[in-house]
């Protein structure tokens, strides 16, 4: 479980790779899974890979994620509503890199604030899938190795 990376997604990202491709691209949600197997292969980190669009549930998606070493973020629109959302990952103790697809601050500007942001390691938004990557990468550098 030390070892484990969950990354998890919130309402209509089950819908990458139809939705408004020219804000979040080609890629499918299955291609960004893929992508993010393949970097936690390469960091020698499991993964658990999770999608909702239900606010409670992932909230229970994140609480599932207590003694994993990082959660990868994205709570889509949740991200800018969610006060559950933000107090689950304060609560769960598990460093949390929050990633977007998109810009959100070259976009409207409610999707300026975040909710997560000030409980978050840190934000990696606008490289498309490989804002994961990135997030994933992030929580490995950071990791504290077992002695
Ligand atoms: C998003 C940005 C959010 O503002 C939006 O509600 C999403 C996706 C992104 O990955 O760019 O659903 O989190």
């Amino acid at each position: 479980m030390p070892d484990t990376i969950h990354v998890l997604n919130g309402p209509n990202l089950n819908l990458l790779g139809t939705r408004e491709p020219a804000i979040y691209g080609a890629a499918t949600l299955a291609d960004v899974e893929a992508l993010c197997r393949a970097a936690c292969e390469s960091h020698g980190l499991d993964l658990v890979f999770r999608q909702t669009n239900h606010e409670g549930t992932l909230v229970e998606h994140i609480q599932e994620a207590r003694g994993a070493c990082g959660i990868v973020l994205n709570a889509a629109a949740y991200t800018h509503t969610s006060v559950a959302v933000r107090d689950a990952i304060g609560g769960c103790g598990v460093p949390t890199v929050e990633v977007h697809l998109s810009n959100v601050f070259a976009r409207e500007d409610f999707r300026h604030h975040s909710y997560i942001t000030p409980v978050a390691r840190g934000v990696i938004c606008g490289f498309g899938p490989q804002s994961y990557v990135l997030g994933i990468a992030a929580l490995a550098a950071g990791r504290t190795k077992p002695a």
